[in-house]
């Protein structure tokens, strides 16, 4: 029997959830102006490897990266930024600043060792916004996040941070290099060679020894220069205005190399170890980093699959089913299905049926109304109707 790949799973039963999560939170970002943007699954490596990172885990071990019949080097996309901001350039939307608020879902690809919640063929929900540099907008993308989740009443903790900029970061980088070097001994081997490679990511190192050393490590957010710290006092200010409870974490660093400023993971108690179901933040110097010119940006992704066991959908009756009790009604029915589906979901039983088997069926589907055709139906040309 061939099976789907190790870490790659068919959406069969949660499929009913998974397309109300991507209907509800699409018409969310709607009403936040967003249009939708579909880019394409298979990139140019190159792309994620300027974007997401050299150093990064992601492009260091995770990506399906083959060469094509024509000789390219390709790869599987790991995530959704990065072709959202090649389309943003490619469109030539960078040359006047464009202002542009996309959202998109589709799967994205990483080669990681499976267990619950991760997975090497997952979905995403995301949004991007260019153009704007102000932290209101980071609190809008945050906003809306928000209310994705309480639509579908889930139950999380907002963690937020401030990763600082071009100004700030690299006097940072020093202390804590400078702080990391003297405890390297005591690390473990991932945070040994981090040090060099991206001392960043030391801070959120999974390992409890690690952890402990890193007590007493500089915190960014104590060495922000004056326009990153006011901007990360707006975004708290504005959160609690707006009742959207957070923490300051300042080991939040994500993943991905791409982020200045504002970082945030919204995290679930509820679903295991991989707790993480929407990450984003501001990354103002991608467009430029991919060659265009430089326009700030900031967004976010959702991981599908680890919020659909958080999602719960209330059965509702709806639809209309339709049954014939005679043969000689099929064309008459046949007609009415062809009319009624240009507004109306509809649930056609093309068996002949006596009216209780037909009513049983239409309870058992949660269908709203039944339509019935019979011998004196027929006859009167009308169809036998009631509300269920
Ligand atoms: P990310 O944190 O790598 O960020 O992924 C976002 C979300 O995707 C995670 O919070 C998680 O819910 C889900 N996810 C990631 N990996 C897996 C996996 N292997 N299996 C299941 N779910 C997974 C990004 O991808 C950025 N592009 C987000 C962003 C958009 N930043 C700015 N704009």
């Amino acid at each position: 029997m061939i099976k789907a790949l190790r870490g790659m799973k068919d959406i069969i039963e949660d499929s009913d959830k998974f397309t109300y999560f991507i209907k509800k939170s699409s018409e969310i970002a709607e009403n936040f102006c967003f249009e939708y943007i579909e880019t394409p699954l298979l990139e140019e490596t190159r792309l994620f490897k300027r974007s997401v990172g050299e150093s990064s885990d992601i492009v260091n071990k995770e990506m399906y990266q083959f060469t094509d019949k024509g000789g390219n080097d390709v790869c599987l996309r790991p995530e959704g930024t990065a072709g959202v901001v090649r389309a943003y350039i490619e469109h030539k939307f960078d040359k006047l600043k464009t202002p542009k608020q996309w959202y998109y879902f589709g799967p994205m690809f990483r080669y990681e060792r499976p267990q619950k919640g991760r997975l090497r063929e997952f979905h995403q929900f995301g949004v991007e916004s260019f153009g704007e540099e102000s932290v209101y907008e980071d609190i809008k993308v945050i906003l809306l996040a928000s209310k994705i989740l309480d639509s579908f009443n889930i139950n999380y903790t907002l963690k937020i941070n401030s990763l600082g900029c071009d100004e700030c970061r690299p006097t940072y980088m020093n202390s804590l290099v400078s702080f990391l070097d003297e405890k390297k001994e005591n690390l473990c081997e991932d945070c040994q060679r981090r040090i060099t490679q991206n001392p960043l990511r030391v801070l959120d190192c999974k390992n409890e020894n690690c952890q402990n050393e890193l007590k007493t490590a500089p915190k960014i957010t104590y060495n922000l220069c004056e326009n990153c710290n006011k901007d990360f006092e707006i975004l708290q200010n504005e959160l609690k205005k707006l009742n959207i409870q957070f923490e300051v974490d300042t080991n939040l660093v994500r993943g991905l190399d791409y982020y200045n400023k504002t970082a945030f993971e919204f995290v679930s108690t509820e679903i295991g170890a991989q707790s993480a179901i929407c990450g984003g933040g501001r990354y103002d110097k991608l467009v430029e980093m991919l060659n265009g010119k430089p326009v700030p940006a900031v967004g976010f992704a959702m991981g599908i699959e680890r919020l659909l066991p958080l999602v719960n959908i209330e059965p509702k009756r709806e639809g209309i089913y339709l049954g014939i009790m005679t043969e000689d009604a099929r064309d008459m029915a046949l007609n009415k299905f062809n009319e009624l589906t240009n507004s109306n979901k509809v649930y056609f039983e093309n068996r002949v049926r006596k009216l209780n088997q037909h009513l049983k069926k239409a309870d058992k589907l949660n269908c709203k109304k039944v339509m019935i055709i019979g011998e004196d139906e027929l006859k009167n040309g009308t169809f036998w109707e009631k509300e269920l």
